[in-house]
């Protein structure tokens, strides 16, 4: 699937009013590259909550939290089988459990669940203190750094190096394959071939684990059981692929935003320095009020849903990260207010809502802790503001720190 490639129907489907037709282009809008998260507010002030866009092909964007909960939760209708990951040599990867929907899914997902869970995870705790503070101990004295490729990019990679047990002396290499498959500035060709670079890597993973057994994900994955059988070389391959583009460039966007929030803001930044305490809840605020990835359904059959027509084959984007600007769920959507009850959508809702949410919070959280610890006030680089892109996800390109 290719769905930025920047095509542009010229021709809007018959069953498509021409009220719900809003032109927005989720790669190149320049309002998006400008702020994407102003950008996202600006879609729920301007925009009909589910609208038809020509760009990337055509689809629909629904923007609100109620419709994108209801579809999520009508796989039937709304579908996620047409997902498919890179071309390996011969067959093209389903990537597990992303594309298969329930009630197969429920088999796919379940051997993720419990290496994931809140409890697992906590054991890799100790790693990511001690890797947030390898990263810190490089930039501290020089008083900045960007933050991006220094820190936001290393600390996952290495992370999931080690939850998938590959050796970290690969870490440069890898680090740049992951970089490049989810930048959107390389053409097609050249990210099919890192993809191909990552799946050999991979692959090469689950060879050695065949033979022998350690104390990771893949190991564990290995001996799982699905539907009878333990999966077989593609099924982990799929599973393995869908963790490295999973948990990688998210954890980097919601690092880089949520740091970006707080130079901008120093008297927030002030409150979390003096009371640690108050993390776990301004970090949902942050992946709120940052959002990072969106994702997509396709139709099934044609449906009525929210008012809108839908016609069997139509793709439907479900923009995560402006339903958290829908002012039906988030009174005062704007102000990042502590004590929210109302669940973000920044995870998803329904069968596929993220099995890494529980690593992601706890990076976040260990992240903040050591470096509002150790580093002082810190604000942009007046000389070189940040950049951003678009794409399936919100993306810092750039974001020079002073301190
Ligand atoms: C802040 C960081 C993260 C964000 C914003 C995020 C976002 C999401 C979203 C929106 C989905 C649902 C996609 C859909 O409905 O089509 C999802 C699914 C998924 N995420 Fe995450 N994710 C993050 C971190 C992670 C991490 C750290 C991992 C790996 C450990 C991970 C692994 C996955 C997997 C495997 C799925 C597919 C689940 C399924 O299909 O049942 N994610 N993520």
């Amino acid at each position: 699937m290719d769905a930025f490639n920047g095509q542009k129907l010229d021709k809007i489907p018959a069953h498509v009013p021409p009220e719900l037709v809003y032109e927005y282009d989720n790669a190149r809008d320049p309002r998006l590259l400008q702020d994407p998260h102003a950008r996202m507010r600006s879609l729920i002030l301007e925009a009909p909550p589910i609208f038809f866009t020509p760009y990337n092909g055509g689809s629909w964007v629904v923007t609100r939290k109620k419709a994108i909960v209801d579809i999520t939760m009508n796989p039937e209708v709304f579908s996620n089988a047409f997902i498919s990951g890179a071309k390996d040599s011969q067959q093209s990867l389903s990537l597990l459990p992303i594309s298969v929907d329930p009630p197969k899914h429920t088999a796919y997902r379940a051997p993720l669940n419990q290496p994931l869970s809140a409890k697992s995870v906590a054991g890799l705790e100790s790693a990511i203190r001690a890797m947030t503070n390898e990263l810190i101990d490089k930039v501290l004295a020089a008083g900045r750094c960007d933050f991006l490729s220094d820190i936001a990019e290393p600390l996952p990679v290495t992370l999931f190096m080690k939850l998938a047990g590959m050796p970290t002396d690969r870490l440069a290499e890898f680090r740049h394959l992951a970089t490049q498959a989810t930048s959107s500035t390389v053409d097609h060709a050249t990210r099919e071939g890192v993809f191909k670079r990552i799946a050999g890597i991979l692959a090469e993973v689950i060879k050695a684990r065949q033979e022998k057994r350690e104390e990771d994900l893949i190991s564990h994955l290995l001996d799982v059981n699905i539907n009878g059988q333990n999966p077989t070389f593609q099924e982990m391959l799929g599973y393995s692929i869908t963790l490295f583009l999973g948990g990688l460039e998210t954890v980097v966007n919601a690092l880089s935003f949520g740091v970006l929030r707080l130079a901008r803001d120093q008297e927030l930044q002030a409150k979390l320095r003096a009371d640690p305490s108050l993390l776990p809840g301004a970090i949902e605020e942050l992946l709120r009020l940052h959002g990072i990835a969106s994702t997509v359904r396709q139709v099934t059959r044609d449906e009525v849903c929210h008012g809108v027509q839908f016609k069997k084959g139509d793709t439907v984007s479900l923009l995560l990260p402006a339903a958290n600007y829908d002012d039906a769920a988030f009174p005062n959507p704007e102000q990042f207010i502590l004590g929210r009850t109302e669940q973000h959508q920044t995870f998803n809702t329904g069968p596929h809502r993220c099995v890494g949410l529980n690593l992601a919070r706890l990076e976040m959280k260990v992240f903040y802790q050591e470096w509002l610890k150790r580093v002082p006030s810190f604000r942009l680089d007046s000389q070189s503001p940040p950049r951003f892109m678009g794409g399936f996800n919100l993306a810092v390109t750039s974001l020079p720190l002073v301190w």
